[in-house]
């Protein structure tokens, strides 16, 4: 059996399903290109039928990106599948990603049918869709807790079908890793014809499994991961692309090798991070800021004699440089586009010019810019767009005092002014805003990343308000902890009343 391992990236569709997570077709294009620096092979795209906006994501990126194969999502509707083969329209390699549920569960509650119906239902779709291409990938939903020996007949007729891939996800990430291992060499075992088409794994991470599973799928005879960076996507999450490609990469024991170009893991794991606005927790294998940092003596003693004593990789393959540059505000232009570039950011012109400015007022109040800054700088032009904005804010607080805020906000060039007070500044500052913005509104959750290098640190706002029964995502980072809680309300704010 060939020992490469596709690597299949759904951040942007699986990944990007995560409520408050949409990215916009530009951002899109940019986490696509870097996937393709990356060396990922097959590049999800999106469910074009689903929305003008993932329709039109899906050609700009056919348009955009070179040499990876370029999928689309489709249910086994042949509606879907038209508008997925026109939104692939442009792309050089394509492939239709099509498929159906399984499951007793599915086949029952959600479609109301039989096996042998949705076994004729899965061979319609693939073959319509190898009218249009002729790269189809069937997915049978829920394959996790679909009957082996149905799953079998149903991997055998879409492969007769001229399905070239088939997909096994495990949706509902209730598999052990024994049993999703078993799964695949069944089919390995028992599918006529199963050396025409390459398996593909697809697990989620709800009991935190996804990485097990997936290289027990590859172990047993899968040659197809589906992945997302930082290992986003709905509920717990996806399989993390970095956490597959450094088993792989580490164990050599393994003979199994996938086309990722290691050193780009770190900078495209920051990129979609802040793209997202979703924070990588601390301790996330390979990408986790504590990842690579030893505390304990017992461990700093042994790493200063020999780092192989408790380091089983070297920070640099994942591209994570001890010496990279530290900006500041002495820093020139140049210095800032290499470090940009260096993040997968190419930037230039007046666009460089304006960041640049950015970039100089917060080297005025901290001393050193980090990537995270950069990320956090390169991504606040979405807020240039915003329809409400923070005018000005005076907050009043301190022990024995009672927290009073005045704001001012500036909606669509009217401004408004009112002042509050609250249990502390920020909930000041939130009833101040709320005397403006009359609606239903309920903060949701409220997260402040830690600040770990100073007291001069950008202080990072992630919250969630809910109004009309819809949860609104929002962010913003400043050294003022109350104006980066203020101005990611607004940024929720935004999102509903566009
Ligand atoms: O988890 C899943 O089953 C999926 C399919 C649509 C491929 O994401
Ligand atoms: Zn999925």
């Amino acid at each position: 059996m060939d020992n490469r391992v596709y690597t299949f990236d759904t951040t942007l569709r699986d990944g990007e399903q995560v409520p408050g997570c949409q990215l916009n077709t530009v951002e899109k294009i940019q986490v696509a290109k870097a996937l393709e620096e990356l060396g990922v092979d097959i590049i999800e795209s999106g469910f074009p039928v689903s929305s003008p906006g993932d329709f039109n994501s899906v050609v700009e990126i056919s348009k955009a990106v070179t040499w990876p194969v370029i999928c689309a999502l489709t249910r086994a509707v042949e509606k879907d599948i038209d508008v997925a083969a026109e939104a692939l329209k442009y792309a050089k390699h394509k492939r239709i990603h099509t498929g159906i549920g399984t499951s007793d569960s599915h086949i029952r509650y959600k479609f109301n049918s039989n096996r042998e119906e949705i076994l004729e239902r899965a061979v319609r779709a693939v073959k319509y869709a190898r009218k249009y291409v002729d790269d189809v990938e069937f997915y049978a939903e829920d394959a996790g807790r679909t009957d082996n020996e149905y799953l079998a007949r149903v991997v055998e007729a879409v492969i007769k079908a001229g399905a070239t891939v088939v997909n096994i996800p495990d949706t509902t990430g209730y598999c052990l890793p024994e049993e999703y291992g078993a799964k695949i060499k069944y089919l390995c075992e028992h599918v006529d014809g199963i050396d025409k088409a390459i398996l593909s794994t697809h697990c989620h991470n709800d009991l935190g499994m996804a990485t097990a599973n997936t290289m027990a799928g590859l172990l047993n005879g899968a040659r197809q991961c589906e992945v997302t960076i930082n290992g986003v996507g709905e509920r717990a999450g996806n399989t993390a692309l970095e956490e597959i490609v450094m088993i792989l990469k580490s164990h050599h024991d393994i003979d199994l090798q996938t086309n990722i170009n290691t050193r780009k893991i770190y900078p495209v794991s920051r990129m979609v991070s802040s793209l997202m606005n979703m924070p990588v927790q601390a301790n996330k294998a390979i990408v986790g800021r504590n990842a690579f940092a030893h505390s304990s003596g017992i461990h700093q003693d042994g790493v200063i004699k020999n780092i192989s004593t408790y380091e089983i990789i070297d920070p640099k393959e994942i591209g994570l440089d001890g010496n990279a540059i530290v900006l500041t505000a002495r820093s020139g232009h140049a210095a800032l586009r290499t470090r940009l570039e260096a993040l997968g950011i190419a930037m230039s012109g007046e666009k460089l010019d304006a960041l640049y400015q950015e970039f100089l007022k917060l080297a005025d109040k901290k001393k050193e810019i980090n990537d995270d800054d950069l990320l956090v700088l390169a991504g606040s032009e979405r807020a240039d767009n915003h329809h409400i904005k923070l005018d000005f804010l005076q907050v009043t607080s301190g022990v024995g005092i009672h927290p009073v805020a005045s704001i001012g906000l500036d909606i669509a060039g009217e401004k408004f002014e009112a002042a509050a007070t609250g249990n502390g500044p920020v909930d000041a500052a939130i009833n101040a805003l709320k005397k403006i913005i009359s609606r239903a509104m309920v903060l949701k959750e409220f997260t402040i990343q830690n600040i770990t290098k100073g007291s001069n640190d950008v202080g990072k706002v992630h919250m969630q308000v809910e109004c009309d029964g819809r949860v609104y995502y929002g962010f913003s980072a400043n050294t003022d902890i109350v104006a980066a809680s203020v101005e990611a309300y607004i940024d929720c704010i935004n999102k509903f009343q566009n």
